[in-house]
């Protein structure tokens, strides 16, 4: 099924048509949920935008409009309601969402909960997470790794085939280095990949830096060791090849951890595009370098110049006004190839893009990293569609781009996050941390007699890795991303509030009543009544999830579908206060009820999936 404003949406084009002929199916018809529940459940302002165009009042177009709608969208709602200059107030009709919810088939493994999925799915490249190899990940890698997992997941629920790249930093001078002090201070390790850990590549790391400052043997060995890597040197490849597997051993099992969807088969480093910097360059000279002709009618042109012996793109509008500039004012170039001959990270973010396109066949590329790299993306976005990259031979539309980008996580002193001895927080421990702080919280709740729930250790265990990490998740994904937020362990961890152990709670409590509502009777969950104004706003809230998906994978907003589903616990909980559930009183109301009871948990688990979040069926 559709979701309820692509239906209302559809039927107000119709009445558009038919008060405006043919122009009134370009018209918005702008249906919103309505701003307060009197006045209605959704509502459309498109009235007051045409009444010059029609000539009349607003409230007389908006009288022409209700007048013109179809049969069907009076079978969906009441009569709608002219209020104020021209709105137009929508309210559902109980039967008709009680119908709906009946059609919703029973919950099976891909439970989609009777929504559609898109009619033109997409092929959706999402490049997120993007580790540095030879490091550690510490909590800035946090955010694109689960905002992207997200991401992911929601598009995939809209039936998009998405393609997740990570784009590990696996290239680069760095590696020389590393390489040279590595096989100077381990030469084992050459042979044995297990006998170097990460962290000791973070510390060798450090070392070399030093090292090459204070020594230029040293200096001139790393160098040679960066040239002898981009010409696949063997012995140079397989120190690389640890130090790469090595990242991945600690990597993978902290995705896995976090629930994150990102295989081994899924990585695409930098050093998977370093044999295409050449030619991207090439071609972007050969087409854009002095004296080509720029096509007419770009929205942004390009020009590949050399500017104090780098290779740089500069962007113009068509009236030559320079698109990006540095804080002087003069205009601002994107670097391709540095005088020395070396690519950048925007080289190879170009090579990149090109193969996700062409090669990957991607109609939408999504990017997700922290708001510093906003300009970086623009200006790799603007050098793409001016190359023509964008248009793919065959495909219906222009490949779409977004990056998505994200604040900082603050410590409680409102500065980036840092340890107490002033560095970076490991993510690792940050994981073990927010595990043992719920492990502590569901012991000192089994140690009291009211609230046991009678847990085995393993038990125990389990709950608090899936309440621990959702609680972090959570914490981030509810935050309007763009924003930076304060870490607070009490907060994210707390059973009330718009938290994981929050929306946990409610749906192991909905999953206890269906075990005591199954041992007590033998009635089936039954066909949904809508009564009491308690059942009727759960059941809107429930029907509104089509449109919550909607609205976040369009805007890339994950806190929409966590504010969704906070609010979808609350209705519950008001519910089941005023709504008596197995001590309903007529069979039939019961039996309403348990449906409503198991169409509201369904939400909530099918929502924290895409989250990547645990539900449990005890807590
Ligand atoms: N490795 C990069 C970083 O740590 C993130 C990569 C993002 N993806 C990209 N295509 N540039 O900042």
């Amino acid at each position: 099924m559709k979701s309820i404003v692509v239906l209302l949406d559809a039927f107000f084009r119709q009445a558009l048509t038919a008060v405006m002929g043919d122009q009134g199916r370009q018209v918005d018809p702008v249906i919103r949920p309505a701003g307060d529940d009197r006045f209605g459940d959704y509502q459309s302002n498109v009235a007051m935008s045409l009444a010059k165009r029609l000539s009349a009042a607003p409230r007389e177009v908006a009288r022409r409009l209700v007048e013109a709608l179809p049969p069907e969208a009076l079978a969906m709602c009441e009569p709608p309601e002219i209020a104020g200059p021209g709105f137009i107030n929508i309210r559902l009709r109980g039967e008709w969402m009680a119908a709906r919810l009946d059609e919703v088939s029973a919950a099976s493994a891909n439970d989609r909960l009777g929504i559609e999925p898109a009619a033109e799915p997409q092929t959706v490249v999402v490049d997120y997470s993007g580790p540095n190899i030879a490091k550690q990940m510490h909590v800035g890698h946090l955010r694109s790794t689960i905002i992207g997992d997200s991401i992911a997941r929601i598009l995939e629920f809209e039936g998009h085939r998405v393609i997740r790249q990570n784009h590990v930093g696996d290239w680069g001078t760095q590696f020389g280095m590393l390489i040279a002090y590595l096989t100077e201070k381990l030469p084992a390790a050459a042979a044995a990949p297990s006998s170097v850990h990460i962290a000791d590549l973070e510390a060798f790391y450090r070392e070399a830096n030093a090292r090459a400052r204070e020594d230029p043997e040293f200096h001139e060995r790393a160098r040679a060791r960066v040239v002898a890597l981009h010409n696949r040197d063997p012995e140079t490849m397989r120190a690389w090849q640890y130090i790469v597997e090595e990242s991945r051993r600690h990597y993978l099992p902290i995705y896995a951890r976090l629930g994150v969807r990102l295989t081994r088969e899924d990585e695409r480093g930098e050093s998977f595009y370093a044999d295409r910097l050449e030619g991207t360059v090439a071609e972007l000279r050969q087409r854009f370098g002095p004296g080509h002709a720029a096509p007419p009618d770009a929205p942004c042109r390009i020009t590949v110049e050399l500017s104090q012996g780098a290779l740089c793109v500069f962007h113009t509008a068509p009236d030559g006004t320079p698109l990006f500039r540095n804080p002087e004012g003069e205009p601002f170039p994107l670097i391709i190839r540095k005088s020395d001959g070396a690519f950048l990270y925007a080289t190879t973010d170009l090579a990149a893009l090109k193969y996700r396109i062409t090669e990957l066949g991607a109609d939408r590329v999504i990017y997700v990293t922290d708001a510093r790299q906003c300009q970086h993306f623009e200006m790799v976005f603007a050098t793409a569609r001016a190359a023509g990259w964008t248009r793919r031979p065959g495909a219906a539309a222009e490949t779409r781009l977004d990056h998505v980008p994200f604040g900082s996580i603050l410590g409680e002193d409102r500065r980036p996050l840092k340890t107490r001895s002033g560095e970076n927080v490991k993510l690792a421990d940050l994981l073990d941390e927010a595990v043992n702080r719920a492990e502590a919280l569901v012991r000192a709740a089994e140690a009291d007699p009211a609230r046991r729930r009678g847990f085995t250790d393993d038990e125990i265990r389990d709950v608090a890795e899936a309440v621990g990490i959702g609680a972090v998740k959570y914490a981030d994904l509810s935050q309007n991303r763009q924003s930076d937020y304060v870490f607070s362990w009490d907060r994210m961890l707390a059973l009330e509030g718009n938290t994981a152990p929050y929306l946990m709670y409610a749906y192991a409590r909905i999953r206890s009543i269906h075990r005591r509502g199954g041992e007590t009777a033998d009635l089936s969950d039954g066909p949904v009544r809508i009564e009491q104004p308690a059942e009727r706003a759960l059941a809107r809230q429930i029907l509104r999830f089509a449109e919550i998906i909607e609205g976040a994978a369009a805007g890339l907003r994950i806190n929409l579908l966590t504010d969704y589903l906070y609010e979808l616990a609350g209705l519950f909980m008001k519910f089941y206060e005023q709504c008596p559930v197995l001590k309903a009183e007529s069979d039939a109301a019961r039996a309403s009820r348990l449906r409503l009871c198991e169409l509201t948990a369904r939400t909530l688990r099918v929502g924290l999936d895409l989250l990547g979040i645990r539900s449990l069926e005890r807590m």
